[in-house]
């Protein structure tokens, strides 16, 4: 049996297939390659010795997703394909909520006719939108602000009306804090396309010299150092996540929603002086305006996952920094060097 890995090309999707492979799962990627690359395909099996089954097809042509179930004995599916740019979602709603919605809509009811029901789902903290009180808890209500983030919560409503329709259904909704860091081999990590729109990823770029200088999106609010507060999480922790919230499905425990989080904020001079650290490259900086739609603090109650899935983050901001630079230096050009 295989395990079914949507967007597994991805930058946490492609984390996560190393942890698979490496606990012993067959495992088939399908990835459309829109904010991917193939090389991704070379590198796993560099740092795992192992292949992944490629199916280079969209979630939304329901022919591809239906062969990939004709063709391998699928057991359960960790579902990240997703578009996830909070400004293009603003720019572009049509395209996301099309995307993101239709393709898991596709998604399930190929599962559903292929008698797989252990899903497990990409979700994020931006759900939790503004909220009155950290750290944020599984059961506040959901209340995002961007399109992007709707197509979160949203689809974590749809995910709950199918398992009421069918408790046959046993599904995880994993709600991410900030990933960051990279494979300890240096030879997989983030490369997004084009400006890179998070902090961890811009840093870097400008300690390689590709960016001058990094913005800091304000510094007025109420947080130790005025700069915005978030609870960055190592992307190989990420990747373990999903793989006990694996088992978890695979056990058949009904639908239920985990913060990955580390339970600690880091504001972003604290994650500038640990990169510094790391790296010994001095970052210049200069602060600017908020941007619109970023919240001040934000960081993870981890209680449930570690109960419940038996997870926690092991590794810290030192480690990501480390981690995020190693991959950087070795691939200045992300995987197109
Ligand atoms: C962002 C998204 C969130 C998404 C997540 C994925 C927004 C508003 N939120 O979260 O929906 O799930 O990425 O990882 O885009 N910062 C700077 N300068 C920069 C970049 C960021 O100062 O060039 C600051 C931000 O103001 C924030 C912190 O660094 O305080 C982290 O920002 P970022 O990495 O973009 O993550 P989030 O905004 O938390």
């Amino acid at each position: 049996m295989a395990i079914l890995v949507t967007g597994g090309l991805g930058y946490i999707g492609s984390h996560t297939c190393v942890e698979l492979l490496e606990a012993g799962h067959e495992v088939v990627v399908i990835d459309s390659l829109v904010n991917s690359k193939r090389e991704v395909l070379n590198r796993i099996h560099a740092v795992t010795g192992k292949q992944v089954a490629f199916a280079f097809a969209d979630l939304l042509d329901r022919s591809a997703v239906t062969r990939v179930f004709q063709e391998h004995a699928i057991e359960g599916v960790l579902h990240f394909a997703g578009l996830k740019a909070v400004g293009e979602s603003v720019r572009e709603p049509l395209r996301y909520y099309h995307t993101n919605l239709t393709g898991t809509l596709t998604l399930c009811e190929v599962m559903q006719e292929f008698n797989v029901r252990r899903l497990v789902f990409s979700s994020s903290a931006t759900v939790y939108g503004a909220q009155e009180r950290v750290p944020l808890v599984e059961d506040l209500e959901k209340q995002p602000v961007n399109p992007y983030g709707r197509t979160k919560a949203m689809i974590e409503d749809i995910l709950a009306d199918l398992y009421r329709s069918d408790e046959r259904w046993n599904i995880a909704l994993l709600r991410y804090f900030n990933p960051v860091g990279a494979h300890k081999s240096g030879k997989m990590g983030e490369d997004p396309s084009g400006t890179p729109q998070n902090l961890m990823p811009y840093i870097t770029q400008v300690a390689i010299g590709k960016r001058k200088e990094l913005s800091v999106y304000g510094q007025d609010y109420p947080t130790q150092d005025g700069t915005g507060v978030r609870d960055y999480i190592h992307v190989m922790d990420l990747a373990a996540g999903h793989l006990q919230a694996l088992e978890w499905v695979l056990r058949g425990v009904g639908i239920d929603a985990f913060n990955l989080g580390t339970g600690v904020g880091y504001s972003v001079f604290d994650v500038i002086g640990a990169f510094e650290k790391a790296s010994g490259i001095k970052i210049p900086v200069r602060v600017t305006a908020r941007r619109a739609g970023d919240v001040a603090v934000s960081y993870a109650d981890p209680t449930k996952a570690e109960g419940v899935l038996n997870w926690r983050a092991t590794h810290g901001l030192d480690e990501m920094c480390e981690d995020a630079w190693r991959w950087q230096l070795h691939n200045p050009h992300g995987y197109d060097g």
